[in-house]
C-alpha cells in the first residue's frame, strides 16, 4: 500500500509525527512554494530528493537543450551537461538521471510538447505498483520519478534477449490495475514497456488519461505470438535499429492510412 507518512490509510490510525517527518514536510513546503511546483510523495528519503531537485535547477537546467523536430519522431536531445545521462527518448521527452542519484530520473519534456500535467495526474491516480514508476516530484516541466531498471522491450530486440510470457502476463495485469484506477492504458508499445528479471513493467503512462480505444498493446502482444516466439525467440536473432524504426514508421503509415480510409468510407447521415 502507498506510504502516506505518519498515517496507516487501511488501520484508519494516525501516527504522531516525528521531528524527522516535520522537517521533512517543511522541506518539501519550501520546495513547493521556492519554484512553484507538485509533490506527489517523498515516499524515501526527502533531503536526497531535494538535493537532487536543487541539482536539476541549477545543473540541469540551465544548459539542458532538447528538441521536438517531428512530433511523430523522438525529441532530439542536442546537450546534456556533465555528469548528467542520457537514458531515453520519447516523441514528447527526455530520461536523464544523475549518477549520485542512480534510483531516480528526471523527465524533461521539450519545449511546446504537450503532456506535462497530464502525466502528474496519472501518476497520482496509479499510486504504488512494482510494474509502475512513481512520481516524486513535478514543477517547471520536469518529473522527478523512480527509475525503472529494466531494459525496453523494442532494445530487447536489438539485443536479442529472450522475452518470456511472464513479461507479457505482468504488462497485461498492470494494465488492468491502471483501468481499475480508472485510468486508459493507451500508447503502451515497445519503448514503452520493459523486461527487467523476466519481468513485466510499464515505462510510460503519459497517454493513459486518453479515452479513445488504442490497439498497440494489443497489436505487440499478437506480434510476440504470432511472430517473436516461433521465428525469433528460438534463434535468438538480433534485430537492428534501423530494421526496428522502418517497422515503428510503417506501423504509423499503416493505421494512418486505414483510420483515413475508415472515415472515407464512413457511412454518412442523410439529411
Ligand atoms: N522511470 C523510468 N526509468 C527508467 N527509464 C525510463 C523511465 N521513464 C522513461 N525511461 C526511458 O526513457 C524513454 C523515454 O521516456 P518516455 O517513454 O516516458 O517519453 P515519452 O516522450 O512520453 O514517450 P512516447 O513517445 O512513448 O510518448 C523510455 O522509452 C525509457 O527508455
Ligand atoms: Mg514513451
Amino acid at each position: 500500500m502507498r506510504k502516506q507518512g505518519g498515517f496507516e490509510k487501511g488501520g484508519q490510525q494516525h501516527l504522531p509525527l516525528s521531528f524527522e517527518s516535520c522537517i521533512k514536510v517543511l522541506a518539501i513546503a519550501w520546495l513547493s512554494v521556492k519554484h512553484e511546483a507538485t509533490f506527489i510523495e517523498l515516499s524515501m528519503d526527502g533531503a536526497h530528493v531535494n538535493r537532487l531537485i536543487e541539482s536539476v535547477h541549477q545543473e540541469l537546467l540551465p544548459r539542458f537543450r532538447i528538441e521536438s523536430v517531428d512530433p511523430h519522431n523522438p525529441v532530439e536531445v542536442r546537450h546534456v551537461p556533465n555528469p548528467w545521462r542520457l537514458l531515453g527518448t520519447g516523441n514528447y521527452a527526455a530520461v536523464v538521471y544523475h549518477p549520485d542519484y542512480p534510483d531516480q530520473v528526471v523527465k524533461l519534456y521539450a519545449p511546446g510538447r504537450p503532456g506535462f500535467s497530464e502525466e502528474v495526474e496519472v501518476y497520482r491516480r496509479l499510486g504504488s505498483h512494482p510494474a509502475f514508476s512513481e512520481c516524486l516530484y513535478a514543477g517547471d516541466g520536469f518529473l522527478v520519478l523512480k527509475r525503472l531498471h529494466g531494459v525496453t522491450l523494442y532494445d530487447c530486440m536489438h539485443l536479442g534477449l529472450r522475452i518470456p510470457k511472464q513479461v507479457i502476463r505482468d504488462i497485461d495485469q498492470a494494465l488492468d490495475y491502471a483501468r481499475g484506477r480508472g485510468l486508459h492504458p493507451h500508447d503502451v508499445h515497445g519503448r514503452n514497456v520493459m523486461m527487467l528479471s523476466g519481468r513485466g513493467l510499464v515505462v510510460d503512462v503519459s497517454d493513459f488519461l486518453h479515452e479513445e480505444t488504442c490497439s498497440k498493446w494489443n497489436n505487440l502482444k499478437n506480434a510476440y505470438y504470432w511472430l517473436y516466439r516461433p521465428l525469433f525467440s528460438p534463434f535468438r536473432l538480433r534485430v537492428p535499429y534501423f530494421v526496428l524504426d522502418v517497422v515503428r514508421r510503417s506501423y504509423r503509415l499503416f493505421f494512418s492510412l486505414a483510420s483515413r480510409l475508415k472515415q472515407l468510407f464512413r457511412p454518412r447521415k442523410l439529411s
